[in-house]
């Protein structure tokens, strides 16, 4: 990075799934980097505080920081209480989501995934009320009016599009390397020496739960419910893939 920072303004992508990608690949490059993503169309999830209908997107914001010697931290968070990928899933496995999370049509809360799929439709909650709220709002303006790719809006509502503004810093020429990085390995040891809720209980920084599943799923695999299992297998067919190499 020649002048210490660079701002990317993405428009029209396709789905970009998990956005913690790229500040992890950035803080692994030394790099901090924070990013800001709607989904200018098909992607309308959210209700606005206060209202009861779909508006704003799931609109994920993630950033990460080099530790030296250690793993990134990596937060990578939708500004809503329940990605849509996880309502699915439940729909899928045909259980219930964790109460204040989503409203049915009327705008009553529910903990039923079908409710959210019905005809008409319900909606998710923003994370921490009004305070999430906000910040979907500026991350629909950052991502989605900024970039060109627009922010949400029923007219695009037949393609999925991400927008995503990414903003990376080199911390060199922010802080001396050293006083930089003693300063996020000093921060990350005064946060997980705060005394536990329960003794046998972890204090994580953001992106290591992550980083435990994926040690975990690589060595144990991954667990699929059978209609997700049953879609997988569907694709493979109509694509004439043998389902024993799926
Ligand atoms: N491309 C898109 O349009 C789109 C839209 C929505 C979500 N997503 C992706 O979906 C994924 C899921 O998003 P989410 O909002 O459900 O995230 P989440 O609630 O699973 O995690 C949010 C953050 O909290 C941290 N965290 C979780 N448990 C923790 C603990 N016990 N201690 C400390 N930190 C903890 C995680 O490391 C993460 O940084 C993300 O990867 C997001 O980028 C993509």
């Amino acid at each position: 990075v020649k002048h210490g920072v660079s701002v990317i303004a993405l428009r029209n992508a396709g789905h970009l799934g998990r956005i913690g990608d790229w500040p992890t690949m950035a803080a692994k490059a030394g790099l901090m980097s924070i990013h800001f993503v709607n989904t200018s169309g098909a992607g309308i999830l959210v209700a606005p505080f206060g209202g009861i209908n779909r508006r704003l997107s799931a609109n994920p914001v993630a950033a990460g920081v080099p530790v030296e010697g250690g793993s990134p931290i990596v937060m990578d968070m939708s500004c809503c209480t329940i990605a849509e990928g996880k309502l699915r899933v439940a729909f899928n496995k045909g259980v219930t989501v964790p109460e204040g999370c989503i409203i049915d049509s009327t705008g009553k809360p529910t903990t039923d995934p079908k409710v959210f799929y019905g005809d008409p439709p319900g909606a998710i909650l923003s994370v921490a009320g009004h305070k999430g709220y906000a910040l979907g709002v500026i991350t629909e303006m950052l991502a989605g009016s900024l970039t060109g790719g627009g922010a949400s809006t029923p007219a695009k509502k037949d393609r999925l599009a991400n927008g995503m503004l990414s903003i990376y810093l080199d911390p060199n020429r922010f802080a001396e390397h050293d006083v930089f990085a003693g300063d996020v390995q000093e921060f990350v040891r005064w946060v997980k020496s705060s005394e536990k809720v329960t003794p046998e209980g972890q204090i994580l920084m953001p992106g290591e739960i992550e980083e435990q599943t994926k040690a975990r799923r690589l060595r144990d695999g991954i667990e699929l419910d059978a209609n997700t299992w049953q879609s997988l297998v569907d694709v493979a067919r109509s694509l004439s893939v043998p389902v024993d190499s799926v």
